[in-house]
């Protein structure tokens, strides 16, 4: 495998781990104001990113690459209201879209087919990640200032349950 293909998705692991380790402090956070249905959402979230980071681990050991660890960064943002939580939740998504882009370009760069066709996964699952980030956005701002309706978006989101990853390697 081309090394700077292989770099990115090994840093990819991390960047998927911290992913996890961002949306179990957004899980905390609405542990703490007792908005249990946004906690379960985010927390489910987390789960995913986990599922994520193993996909890259177990990609990079089916092709036979050295896999690094690396130590996770602190999810160190400060919110002043729920708003911001899921605000940070869009943007960040934003973000991992740009680094998913950032790798299939150097896969397609080198002709790694394989990587392409893994990672086209991932470019799907991206676009699902920031309608969802965004359309928990619209309904808070629709529903997110009147308490009554805030307790029904939460009961929403408490029920979201965790599925497994569709892509199998
Ligand atoms: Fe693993 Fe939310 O992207």
């Amino acid at each position: 495998m081309n090394e700077k293909v292989r770099d990115l998705l090994n840093q990819q692991i991390n960047k998927e781990f911290y992913s996890a380790y961002l949306y179990l402090d957004f899980s905390n956070y609405f542990e703490e104001v007792g908005l249990d249905g946004f906690a379960n959402w985010y927390m489910i979230q987390a789960q995913e990113e986990r599922d994520h980071a193993m996909l890259f681990y177990t990609y990079l050991q089916n092709e036979d690459q050295k896999v690094t660890l690396d130590a996770i960064a602190k999810p160190d943002k400060e919110f002043s209201c729920h708003m911001d939580v899921l605000k940070a939740g869009l943007e960040h998504e934003k973000y991992v879209t740009s680094l998913i882009n950032d790798i299939y370009a150097a896969a397609y760069d080198v002709k790694d087919f394989r990587t392409m066709q893994f990672l086209d996964w991932f470019v799907k699952e991206q676009g699902e990640e920031e309608t969802n980030a965004n359309d928990l956005i619209t309904k808070m701002e629709l529903f997110g200032t009147d308490p009554k309706s805030l307790y029904m978006l939460n009961q929403e989101l408490g029920a979201r349950v965790y599925t497994a990853p569709s892509l199998v390697l």
